[in-house]
């Protein structure tokens, strides 16, 4: 992508126009937190077509859309659909929107996502807090020119999931009396559900879960000097640990049922940040 300073900054001056509020937190509505835009008192609603230089859907009718709004005093601002690696777009693509929230003065991410359990100790439901990633994308937003307004050539990426954010979420989820875990959370470009193999392999490389995205975007908002939470439904358990063959819709089927405690989560998250 040429220019990606200006489009970026294309982008963010079209929202600007028109957004209301001014939010310091973004939350990425992954599977299973679909429910939770319903929460948010909306303000403002932005189809990602509509804005200038975003990525265009490569699904037809699955035009993703920014939500601004709030969750009680707080303003925030939603992403209702991401961009995966798998279906096309190229790294940049996958994570411009987090240029754009950067852009427009978000220091806080709250990345949500399905995933499948590789720790024994997990079950379908479990939530996860992401304490680290490993990438298995072969592939990151930051290769390529550097441009040092974005951020640094080399960055450090020793605390990608904030301790601060990690500290807040445990705390809530305590008060709300949700049952989690925390783990290592592995990246894979997808689309088809690993074999048990590749499973066995993530397994002695010391990951919890693995997932088809997430990686990217946190990548990049470390980059740019963002802080980052995660947080990953367990939909279903790896190939090999799980007997059953996966199924999208049996994916979709758990996250569902997590999603209004996610949603409650988050929302005290957020309202805590
Ligand atoms: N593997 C990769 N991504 C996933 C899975 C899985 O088993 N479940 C949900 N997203």
């Amino acid at each position: 992508m040429e220019n990606l300073y200006e489009k970026v900054k294309e982008s963010a001056a079209y929202i600007e126009k028109i957004m209301i509020g001014k939010p310091k937190t973004g939350v990425v509505l992954g599977s299973g937190l679909g429910r939770f835009g319903e929460s948010i008192e909306k303000s403002l609603e932005i189809g990602y077509s509509d804005i200038p230089h975003f990525p265009v859907s490569t699904v037809k009718g699955h035009d993703g859309k920014l939500i601004f709004g709030k969750i009680g005093e707080t303003d925030i601002l939603a992403m209702k659909g991401r961009f995966h690696f798998y279906e096309g777009y190229s790294m940049k693509e996958v994570v411009y929107p987090f240029y754009v929230m950067k852009s427009l003065g978000v220091e806080n991410m709250i990345v949500t996502n399905a995933c499948g359990g590789i720790n024994r100790g997990f079950e379908p439901g479990t939530l996860m807090i992401i304490e680290d990633f490993i990438n298995m994308f072969k592939d990151n937003p930051l290769i390529g020119i550097n441009d040092e307004r974005f951020g640094t050539r080399f960055p450090d990426m020793s605390e990608p999931y904030s301790k601060d954010l990690i500290a807040i979420a445990e705390n809530a989820a305590k008060l709300l009396g949700i049952g989690y875990e925390k783990g290592v959370y592995a990246g894979v470009t997808g689309p088809y559900y690993e074999t048990a193999a590749e499973i066995r392999m993530l397994n002695t490389m010391g990951a919890d879960a693995v997932g088809m995205s997430t990686v990217p975007e946190t990548i990049l908002a470390n980059y740019l000097g963002m802080k980052v939470l995660g947080i990953s439904c367990v939909t279903n358990m790896a190939t090999g640990i799980s007997k059953e063959k996966h199924t999208h819709d049996g994916v979709v089927e758990t996250a569902n049922a997590a999603s209004e405690k996610l949603g409650q989560w988050v929302e005290a998250v957020i309202k805590e940040i």
